[in-house]
């Protein structure tokens, strides 16, 4: 049996991209990225797919005549590469509600605070200001409602007096290199399910062919 792929979508930087990559590739993920999205044609993330041999495609929005189209690209492309779950990695847009509803329960993003603390952008910095001691890293399933869906692992990364934002934006980072991966590895073995908007985690299923269960999704 063939290996369940993976979609990946980014818009900048890619280390968490590069993350899934070194993971699929040590078998930490029991699959494989088969395709890799930028809406940005500059994106660094891009060569990093390139030289671990995934194919990209870049799709910038203003080639299209809306949002909606740009998502419907978007979705084809990854319907086309056969993917099993789409997994967001710094894309920075929000996608429509077709495209949610079209990868429901398969639809993985990561965030770079404690949600549902700091939702949005520029959540390091928002962190500070609010004086909290700790924020973190969150992977969770991608709803309607932005940085909102259940959540799958956290982080906790604390907060030091001198942080600025980009030395918590890096020590955050470091986490979501860690967490990302563990979260993809748990979906593709079927261990995740989704029961009154909380994530369980099941105990790994040691029966050999088990992985890649569904997990059912009951409403947001
Ligand atoms: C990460 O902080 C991620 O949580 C957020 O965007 C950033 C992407 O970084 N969604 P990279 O492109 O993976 O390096």
């Amino acid at each position: 049996m063939s290996e369940p792929a993976i979609g990946v979508l980014i818009s900048g930087g890619g280390t968490n991209l590069q993350a899934l990559v070194d993971a699929c590739r040590a078998g930490v993920i029991p699959g494989r990225i088969a395709l890799v999205v930028s809406d940005q044609p500059g994106a660094f993330g891009l060569q990093r797919a390139e030289k671990a041999g995934i194919p990209t495609r870049i799709l910038p929005r203003r080639e299209f005549p809306g949002p909606a189209a740009h998502d419907q690209a978007i979705l084809a492309a990854l319907e086309e590469a056969g993917v099993v779950l789409v997994c967001l990695a710094g894309y920075m847009r929000i996608l429509s509600d077709e495209f949610v509803r079209h990868f429901r329960g398969r639809l993985l993003n990561i965030h770079p605070s404690l949600l549902p603390a700091f939702p949005g952008l520029h959540v390091q910095r928002r962190a500070i200001e609010a004086g909290v001691r700790f924020s973190g890293a969150t992977v969770h399933f991608v709803v309607e409602a932005v940085d909102a869906g259940p959540i799958v692992l956290q982080a906790v990364v604390p907060i030091l007096q001198d942080d600025t934002e980009d030395t918590l934006a890096r020590r955050i980072l470091a986490q979501e290199h860690r967490i990302y991966p563990q979260a993809v590895r748990w979906f593709l073995q079927g261990r995740l399910t989704v029961t009154a908007g909380r994530v369980v985690i099941r105990e790994a299923d040691e029966t050999p062919g088990a992985a890649l269960v569904q997990p059912p999704l009951d409403g947001p």
